[in-house]
């Protein structure tokens, strides 16, 4: 498990409590309504499920089936009914008279701020769907979305979404091999890019890099490549394959009828890590999906439509898919999309821009607040009580556990004690919030995610599956299905059921892949961290194995094991062991070497993949059968003594070297 076992147990014995102060507006005013939802999830399941569905979606055709359970694991949520995820997030908004109320502010790196309303963005994603439509795009067609976090980005989903297309977005700062894999996965017939981002003062070229992989070869389902015209940069077009994308949207029509999908249909397939080589694609639904990203949006941030909602996420990942790309949307409200990064320019950027914007709900990753810390910490004038935060209301943390010394702060600090934090816990895979407070009812503890949501059968187990008792670590399981889970994974419905849903638990339960322990007297769940090999880098996730598949690459690499170290600010960093085909260097050779290895591996993933520490060794501790002892080089990586027993260990020598060798 990742996390140090004394943050652990300085989190378990963490006694602070905070009892919100909020009056909920919209959403669960206190414990007791939340228990009477949990009893009401499990007395009546269907019932409790299928009142939701209706509360948050509107439908073309009601289902009359809520869950099918026939096929388990491949749970069916919702099948009979139809609808549309654009029309959910756009027209009915519309249709209801709100067609004048702003659903993005839009910030971009230079501090250009536009704003459209959900009349705007309705025209707009019409005239995307309808380029799509033209460009041959059909029903459950799979689309590669390379963007940056803009509303262009967004219209480019919810067109697909319209017209019934599967998009797959691939985060603007992977690699030309990242995209490549997703693009012959996936199979996709477009690839929708930029020519460039702007983040940081630097543009940095999307489109190149998509030529880049298109030249790797294989991609013969990509027909064309749309290209959003961003910067003054430009770019290289092929003739034939590649299309300015401004000229063709001011050729199409502002209304396209939606396509009216089963509740079942594919809406998107997210590409993330797992423990073993390649990345795997997540598939979500339409309904269950769109219900619970709805839902959430309403119980664990109390959305309204006097907010202004700040997720600070890119549409890369799925913090970007379900609270900006569509939970926000679903629900009519007004939210702030920044295209640039926290640190420029200068530190105080997000406070700037929440007493700009005036932001009431500010979501964002314990890594920006560890970082912003350290730069408040070292400049006043950049620290949040410079500025003027009061318009804020809610605060939410997602994406790693939050220390409590970072809780505390963000508490202080960005929150004037007023604000309640919700540290969201969930995962690709879940779709949505699935253990987290409730802002106006559940009593605060630094570090933790506290207790499901209604519905969410959450537990913790042991190898066996049987349950644990509280205080005692083990597996996090969910026991039922819920309508937001992943249904398979893209093109491998063996991995999804082998993965999630083992045998050794007897296959019945979601395996979360995360250790947890649940608190002795407030029964609250204390996330661990992941139990395979997957790291959590900046709240990304990062799997050893393809960090491992990019170093063996290098020509000089004969051998190479990836693990996790804690880091101040990433929460967790990468620390590569490297066995070479010749001799090590030393010195400014060294050195040299491991920045041209740290080089390689952001080429082939991309830069939040690059090892901290990397340290060169003739080889790796491994048993005498061969296999690397991955525990050994997890205490090397912590500069740790050494207390496990290394007895079975084929060449003890080795662990001298790689301790001393870091560069
Ligand atoms: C971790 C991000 C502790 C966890 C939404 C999980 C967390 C993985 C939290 C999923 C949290 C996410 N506290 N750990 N509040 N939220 N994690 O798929 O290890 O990018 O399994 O989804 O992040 O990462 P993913």
């Amino acid at each position: 498990m990742s996390q140090n076992p004394q943050n652990i147990q300085s989190v378990l014995n963490e006694t602070r409590s905070f009892v919100p102060s909020l009056k909920a507006t919209s959403s669960v005013p206190d414990m007791a309504t939340y228990e009477a939802l949990c009893a009401e999830a499990v007395r009546d399941e269907q019932g409790f499920w299928a009142r939701l569905g209706r509360e948050n979606l509107d439908w073309h055709k009601p289902f009359t089936q809520t869950l099918d359970e026939s096929n388990a694991p491949f749970y069916r949520w919702y099948g009979d009914g139809l609808l549309n995820a654009s029309y959910n997030c756009l027209d009915r908004h519309v249709l209801a008279g709100r067609g004048d109320v702003t659903a993005i502010i839009s910030e971009s790196d230079s501090g250009v701020v536009t704003r459209v309303t959900y009349a705007e963005l309705l025209a707009r994603v019409c005239q995307m769907a309808n380029v799509l439509k033209s460009l041959g795009v059909q029903k459950s067609d799979r689309v590669i979305i390379y963007m940056p976090m803009s509303i262009e980005g967004i219209v480019a989903m919810q067109a697909c979404a319209r017209i019934g297309a599967t998009h797959s977005v691939v985060f603007g700062g992977f690699s030309a091999k990242a995209i490549h894999e997703r693009v012959i996965d996936a199979g996709a017939v477009l690839i929708i890019t930029a020519d460039a981002q702007t983040r940081g003062g630097k543009q940095l070229g999307l489109k190149l890099v998509v030529d880049e992989a298109l030249a790797l070869g294989g991609c013969d389902t990509v027909r064309h490549v749309l290209v959003n015209q961003r910067t003054e940069q430009g770019c290289d077009m092929v003739v034939g394959r590649d299309l300015a994308l401004e000229p063709l949207l001011a050729q199409q029509s502002t209304d396209c009828v939606p396509e009216w999908v089963d509740a079942e249909h594919p809406l998107f397939v997210l590409y993330t890590s797992g423990s073993t080589g390649t990345p795997k694609g997540v598939q979500h639904s339409t309904g269950g999906y769109l219900m619970w990203a709805t839902q959430t949006m309403k119980w664990s941030f109390d959305i309204t439509a006097q907010d202004v909602f700040w997720c600070t996420a890119d549409i890369g990942w799925i913090t970007g898919h379900t609270y900006v790309c569509y939970g926000p949307l679903s629900c009519g409200a007004t939210q702030l999309v920044f295209e640039g990064i926290p640190t420029y320019p200068d530190a105080s950027r997000f406070w700037q821009m929440i007493e700009r914007h005036r932001c009431s709900i500010f979501y964002t990753a314990p890594t920006a607040i560890r970082s912003l810390i350290k730069a408040a910490d070292m400049d006043e004038q950049v620290h949040p009580k410079k500025y003027d935060l009061s318009s804020l209301r809610i605060l939410g943390t997602v994406g790693e556990p939050i220390n409590p010394e970072a809780w505390m702060w963000y508490h202080k600090q960005v929150g004037g004690e007023r604000c309640p934090i919700m540290d969201t816990f969930w995962q690709t895979e879940t779709g949505g919030h699935v253990i987290t407070p409730l802002p106006a009812a559940t009593p605060l503890t630094p570090g933790s995610c506290t207790l499901p949501l209604p519905g969410i059968q959450a537990a913790i187990v042991d190898e066996t599956g049987e349950d644990v008792e509280n205080g005692q670590g083990g597996l996090l399981v969910i026991k039922r299905p819920w309508p937001s889970m992943i249904r398979t994974i893209w093109n491998n419905p063996e991995r999804f059921k082998a993965g999630y849903y083992p045998e050794e638990l007897g296959g019945r339960y979601y395996l979360a892949g995360d250790g947890a322990v649940r608190h002795s007297d407030t029964t609250y769940f204390q996330i661990m961290g992941r139990i395979d090999d997957v790291l959590n880098v900046s709240g990304h996730r990062l799997g050893t194995m393809e960090i491992e598949s990019a170093l063996v690459a290098h020509p000089m690499v004969a051998e190479a094991a990836v693990v996790g170290k804690p880091d101040e600010v990433s929460g967790e960093a990468i620390c590569a062991f490297v066995v070479l085909k010749s001799a090590i260097p030393e010195g400014e050779a060294a050195v040299k070497l491991a920045n041209e290895l740290r080089e390689w591996v952001k080429h082939e993933i991309g830069p939040i993949a690059k090892p901290k520490d990397i340290r060169f060794g003739d080889n790796l501790p491994k048993t005498r059968s061969g296999k690397i002892m991955r525990r050994l080089l997890r205490s090397i990586a912590k500069d740790e003594a050494i207390t496990q027993d290394t007895s079975t260990l084929e060449n003890p020598a080795i662990l001298d070297q790689l301790r001393t060798s870091v560069v």
